[in-house]
């Protein structure tokens, strides 16, 4: 549901906001105006778009993450088959800074994000935060790092119980993990409120007393009170109008400075990604395909699923994400996560498939510093090459048969970026 949409029959939103933060009273404000102020220009005022300090290592470290759900005969006795919704996906999230996480509704963001919060136990890899695997970690050697790893859900209207006052909902973390004596619990929900920008009066009053945007801020102090290392904010803004998903983006950018806190930050607007994510990972039906730092992506991505999912973002929004570009237009639907296409998953509807890419799945390979992409014809829009990059690594002809000359390479599909990498020109692995 769009915030505008509950605005029109919810009761008004509250006054009074607090002025110290996000401009939070202008969630109402611009729409009534009439003046929907876009994304861009929004998030331009005076606030710069994130970046990643090298140096400082990586928080959360996933490595072949897999989730397979069941699926049950009607009888519910037999599992018929599996859901492969995440199926051997590594990323790394970079400690302070932000890793976005996008592609096409299906393919498998939102699992990640629950698997990373252990919201679902995985069905194989690892996930190393601070040293643990939150992978293999017992529910009771979680309960202490749950305060590290909080999320902040897509729909504020649901993710927060209606019958229960702001004051209860930002407060029972602080009540859960004993974190704060009780009788500090109301003047630490009154500080949260008014870090995130919400009358610290309010905090006795019901969610459907807010906006939209106001209603997010509340989900927003609930996932800070713990001061958690790690945000995993699963489309915190998509059901938000516009212009107050400028306001939302810019005060998780405010905090994410002041609190230093690390986020997974899952979308599927491109521009509020490339705002927010100094590095950015597409993902294609339980799979990531490309990752790198955002520079890349957007002006040189090698995949072609890249290049469609940049080519069809609206005319507007083109400016956000570095121009205009030629429409490229996929056929067919996604394919089904029980069923998969064999070797490469993009192939029912990629323009450039060929034979090599039905039999064998194309490697995660670096191809620059920051960069890497699974494609066997892997290269910029235009200038794909003629025969598969990946071939002779792999152990197969251009056609994708073995050939018994050749000897493969060990191609790993680790978590992160090494300093060497594959050159697409040499056709070679280069150390600079
Ligand atoms: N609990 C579950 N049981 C079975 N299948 C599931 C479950 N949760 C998700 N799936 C399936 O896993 C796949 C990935 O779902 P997921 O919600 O992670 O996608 P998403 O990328 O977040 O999509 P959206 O953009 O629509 O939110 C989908 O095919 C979905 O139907
Ligand atoms: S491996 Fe083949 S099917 Fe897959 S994206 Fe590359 S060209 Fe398309
Ligand atoms: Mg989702």
């Amino acid at each position: 549901m769009s915030d505008k949409a509950t605005s029109q029959g919810a009761p008004e939103p509250v006054d009074g906001q607090n002025p110290t933060r996000g401009n939070a009273g202008q969630d109402a404000d611009a729409k009534e105006l009439g003046h929907p102020v876009s994304f861009e220009s929004s998030v331009a005022m005076g606030h710069t778009a994130a970046s990643v300090d090298r140096s400082r290592g990586s928080v959360l470290s996933v490595d072949n993450l897999r989730m397979y759900f069941p699926v049950k005969s009607s009888g519910l006795r037999r599992t018929v088959g599996h859901v492969q919704a995440v199926d051997g996906v590594s990323f790394e999230v970079p400690r302070g800074s932000s890793l976005g996480l996008v592609g096409e509704s299906g393919c498998g963001k939102s699992t990640t994000g629950r698997l990373i919060t252990r919201l679902y136990e995985p069905t194989g890899g690892s996930m190393m935060f601070e040293g643990h695997d939150l992978a293999k970690i017992s529910n009771r050697a979680m309960k202490p790092l749950r305060k590290d790893i909080q999320m902040i859900f897509q729909d504020p209207y649901t993710s927060l119980n209606p019958r229960h006052t702001v004051g209860a909902i930002i407060g029972t973390p602080l009540s859960v993990h004993n974190v704060v004596p009780k009788k500090k619990i109301l003047s630490r929900v009154q500080e949260l409120l008014e870090v995130v920008g919400l009358n610290p009066e309010h905090y006795n009053r019901y969610p459907n007393e807010f906006s939209g945007g106001q209603r997010q801020r509340i989900g927003i102090a609930r996932a800070l009170a713990l001061q958690p290392k790690l945000m995993v904010a699963d489309e915190p803004v998509s059901a938000l109008d516009v212009s107050i998903q400028a306001q939302v983006i810019n005060l998780l950018q405010d905090l994410q400075k002041e609190f230093d806190i690390s986020f997974l930050f899952i979308a599927h607007d491109l521009a509020v990604v490339r705002h927010f994510c100094p590095e950015v990972a597409v993902m294609y039906l339980g799979k990531i395909v490309e990752i790198a730092d955002r520079e890349t992506l957007y002006k040189r991505s090698h995949h072609p699923y890249t290049q469609a999912l940049l080519s069809a973002v609206p005319d507007v929004k083109q400016a956000a994400i570095g121009g205009r570009r030629e429409r490229i237009m996929l056929q067919g639907d996604v394919p089904s996560p029980i069923n998969p296409p064999s070797g490469c998953r993009f192939r029912t509807r990629c323009p450039l498939a060929r034979e090599i890419c039905a039999k064998v799945e194309p490697p995660m390979l670096q191809v620059g510093p920051r960069h890497k992409v699974a494609c066997h014809f892997a290269g910029e829009l235009g200038h794909h090459p003629h025969d598969p990059v990946t071939a002779r690594m792999l152990g197969v002809d251009n056609d994708g048969n073995p050939d018994p000359g050749a000897s493969p390479s060990d191609i790993g599909n680790s978590p992160g970026f090494s300093d060497v990498w594959f050159d697409l020109k040499e056709r070679r692995t280069v150390k600079p």
